[in-house]
């Protein structure tokens, strides 16, 4: 068994890996930690464990050396840290943003800071399997992806790549959680309940990784408007492509990029309730849902994605990343398919 560790178990996507790592057959989590929790059960914050575990969380100065530890911590709080990290365990997975990127400048651009351990950057990879799985493959140090990017690169990537695309105009709605545990004034109940909120029309720092992974050669943007959701995130792409293309072609474009990949799902139904991906369906999965209608000029394709930003937008590609870095079957503790309704 590889003995796992989670830095920052606390948290929305520490609790996620929790759950998911749990019930990996080939893992075993060792510790899990947490500052304001230490000590008690961590089926006191993640209800939904109680019964499963009796593990409790011990404070990060009490972290013993593993296998594997994935860190879950807020960004601009790993990389300043990233020797001690490195001491206690071979491999590490880290979900914040502070390895993502591989260049100093770019991420201060993004992220208006100086990178407090630019030596390390190029020894990250990108830790999203679908695009990266061969640089992951026995990797000792992988980023986690940034959950409203991945949506983005995942449903564009075929287009990207076949040189289809003119312009790009995105929109995303996504849930709550995407925010963490921390209250703020956006997340108070009366003002986030029934929210259509858009609040990053243009400029959000997850452009960086679409950038980074797409290296789009024409238009793009995506705008991000908070609604009344918890998971997810549903993503409708309007694609004008640079010529016309029948539906067929299409289909054989998408088929052709993902008719490998295990945690994504072609979904273009001519009829019926579920035509297009929903994030309700894939909410708790490793599950990408991706599907397109093209309009009458075979020019104006509209893409529509849907994942759990927790799920394959955090710790599902986590876990995955895992996988592929210790020699696993990739899809070991992700089978899992969603609830309905
Ligand atoms: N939420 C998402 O949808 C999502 C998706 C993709 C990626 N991510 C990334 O994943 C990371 C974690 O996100 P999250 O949503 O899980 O955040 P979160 O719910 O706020 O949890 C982060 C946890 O880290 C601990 N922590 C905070 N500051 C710390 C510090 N300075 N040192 C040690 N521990 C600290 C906190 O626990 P204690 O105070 O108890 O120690 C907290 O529970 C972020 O970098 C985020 O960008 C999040």
């Amino acid at each position: 068994m590889i003995r796992v560790g989670i830095v920052g178990g606390s948290g929305y996507t520490g609790g996620e890996l929790l759950r998911l790592l749990l019930f990996h057959p080939n893992a075993e989590v060792v510790q899990i930690t947490s500052r304001s929790e230490a000590g008690k059960y961590v089926y006191t914050v993640h209800p939904n464990l109680r019964g499963v575990t009796q593990l409790q969380f011990i404070h990060p100065d009490a972290l013993q050396p593993c296998d594997v530890l994935f860190l879950a911590l807020p960004h601009r709080t790993v990389a300043g840290d990233i020797e001690r990290y490195a001491a206690l365990a071979p491999y590490l997975i880290d979900l914040s943003a502070d390895f993502r990127l591989r260049d100093a400048a770019t991420y201060q651009q993004w992220y208006g800071a100086e990178h407090p351990a630019p030596e390390w950057l190029e020894r990250f990879v990108y830790g999203l399997p679908e695009l990266n799985r061969e640089a992951l493959r026995g990797a000792n140090y992988a980023s986690g992806v940034g959950c409203n990017a991945t949506t983005v690169n995942l449903a564009l990537w075929p287009l990207a790549q076949a040189g289809w695309l003119e312009r790009a105009a995105i929109e995303l709605k996504v849930g709550s959680s995407e925010g963490g545990n921390q209250a703020n004034a956006g997340s108070h109940h009366p003002v986030r309940s029934g929210a259509v909120r858009t609040y990053s029309p243009t400029g959000h720092r997850h452009m960086a990784e679409v950038e980074m992974m797409l290296n789009p050669q024409f238009p793009i943007h995506f705008s991000i408007t908070a609604i009344e959701m918890v998971r997810g995130i549903h993503l409708l792409a309007h694609c004008y492509l640079n010529e016309p293309h029948a539906e067929k072609e299409i289909w054989k474009l998408y088929r052709g990029a993902y008719k490998t990949e295990p945690f994504i799902r072609l979904v273009s139904g001519k009829s019926g309730l579920h035509r297009f991906p929903e994030p309700r369906i894939v909410a708790g999965t490793n599950y990408c849902d991706i599907g397109f209608e093209l309009d009458a000029d075979n020019q104006h394709l509209v893409v529509i994605a849907a994942l759990d930003n927790l799920g394959k937008g955090a710790a599902g590609s986590a876990v995955q990343c895992m996988n592929l870095m210790q020699n696993l079957d990739e899809c070991a503790g992700l089978q899992f398919p969603g609830i309905y309704p």
